[in-house]
């Protein structure tokens, strides 16, 4: 079977028949014939489990969904005050992880969080890339609640949700002893992803709780997609901003279905632009992942798997992009989808680490020129901005396109 690239919607469920159950699990693996890739992890189903999460264990229901249609969204970061200083007053301190990417928030009770606070904890995570917080006791239902404030919420089509019913926008994260990594499976790089980029309208401000997990090991880690764009030529930058790319979640839904298990959506692949503008921060960022972009449109094939290598490598490799989180039970991280990407640690079998994930759904990618021109703003290069904050030179390669000399304007 080929190793699976994994990571992870509304319509009206209808309840699979036996007859399908039993085509599904006729077809599951056996031993020999699984490569387990670890975002991709059927359960092994105990009865009387006295595990205090027991409920929000994963199962793969066989029901069918409908397509996902458009909706209008509108991000609550368009709502805050830049200053943040309601989410910022509450917080013992606020403390910034690296440069690039990551804040963590102390002291705040996710669920004391007023509306206000809600739309500048949205800005904060646009900025920021991602926003962790610690010791939260919010209940999955309240988790939900938050992000349904975000957006409407993204029911996946092929990953496990919860056994309790009525969970179905969940989406649940659990490896434990039964499910060894086997690294002949998957390749560390085809980890890295952004959620769901296939549909047409991908995901926003994206929140995971962990319930469960080992002491140490189990990290996540988060790749700013604006640090990519920055670090590229003028040149590079420009030739980025006009290609298109194709996302696709053909790969995901043949993997689960190779596995036995049931895709309650059929798979859609979806265009977006390589370079995406926030709507909210206006910054430019890189918009492609290792785990769905299958190709970049309208340029040679050797091209596209050159530059599409040379991207995925720089969101992997290039440490200056990311930040690592180290989980505890009740740490809570809201990221936002649309400008990072991100990655899980498999380094802690036996142990068991559970978490569960809220998805809303974000706006329809836009490209520079179609940000540019619905809203008459410039786009912007978010390192740029932040040197002119700091009132730091802007160094001569990053102002533009080099000119040859002596070039008469
Ligand atoms: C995810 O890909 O959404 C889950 C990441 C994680 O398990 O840390």
């Amino acid at each position: 079977m080929a190793p699976v690239a994994i990571s992870e919607e509304s319509g009206n469920a209808t309840i699979g028949s036996a007859a399908e159950l039993k085509k599904a699990q006729a077809n599951k693996p056996t031993e020999e014939t699984q490569l387990f890739n670890p975002f991709f992890s059927p359960t092994v189903e105990t009865e009387n489990d006295d595990y205090q999460y027991a409920k929000y264990k994963p199962q793969f229901p066989v029901v069918e969904w409908e397509p996902l249609t458009d909706i209008e969204v509108t991000d609550r970061g368009h709502f805050a005050d830049p200053s943040k200083t309601a989410l910022f007053s509450a917080a013992q301190k606020v403390k910034h992880l690296t440069p690039t990417i990551g804040t963590e928030l102390v002291g705040i009770d996710l669920r004391q969080l007023t509306n206000p606070q809600k739309d500048e904890l949205a800005l904060l995570v646009a900025e920021r890339g991602v926003v962790f917080f610690r010791d939260q006791e919010l209940s999955i239902h309240e988790q939900l609640d938050v992000g349904r404030y975000f957006g409407p919420l993204h029911k996946h089509a092929s990953t496990p949700i919860p056994r309790e019913p009525g969970l179905e926008e969940v989406h649940v994260v659990y490896n434990d002893a039964a499910q060894r990594p086997d690294a002949s499976g998957f390749s560390k790089i085809e980890l890295w992803h952004s959620d769901v980029t296939y549909e047409v309208q991908p995901p926003s401000a994206t929140s995971l709780k962990v319930i469960t997990g080992p002491e140490y090991g189990g990290d996540t880690l988060w790749s700013s997609g604006y640090a990519l764009y920055s670090s590229l030529s003028p040149g590079m930058q420009v030739y980025l901003e006009g290609l298109t790319a194709l996302h696709s979640a053909v790969p995901q839904a043949d993997g689960y279905r190779a596995a036995g298990l049931h895709v309650r959506r059929e798979p859609v692949e979806s265009v977006h632009p390589v370079v995406r503008v926030h709507p909210v921060t206006g910054w430019k960022s890189v918009y492609v992942n290792p785990g769905f972009t299958l190709r970049i449109l309208g340029v040679p094939k050797p091209e596209s798997d050159t530059i599409l290598n040379f991207l995925f490598h720089q969101i992997a490799d290039n440490v200056d992009f990311h930040v690592r989180f180290h989980w505890e039970p009740n740490s809570v991280a809201f990221w936002d989808n649309r400008v990072v990407t991100h990655t899980a640690t498999f380094d802690f079998w036996p142990h068991t680490r559970h978490a569960l994930r809220v998805t809303p759904r974000g706006e329809k990618p836009e490209s520079v020129e179609d940000y540019e021109s619905r809203t008459g703003k410039v786009a912007k290069d978010r390192q740029i901005e932040i040197w002119k904050e700091q009132g730091v030179e802007i160094p001569q390669s990053k102002k533009g396109l080099s000119r040859a000399r002596g070039y008469n304007d």
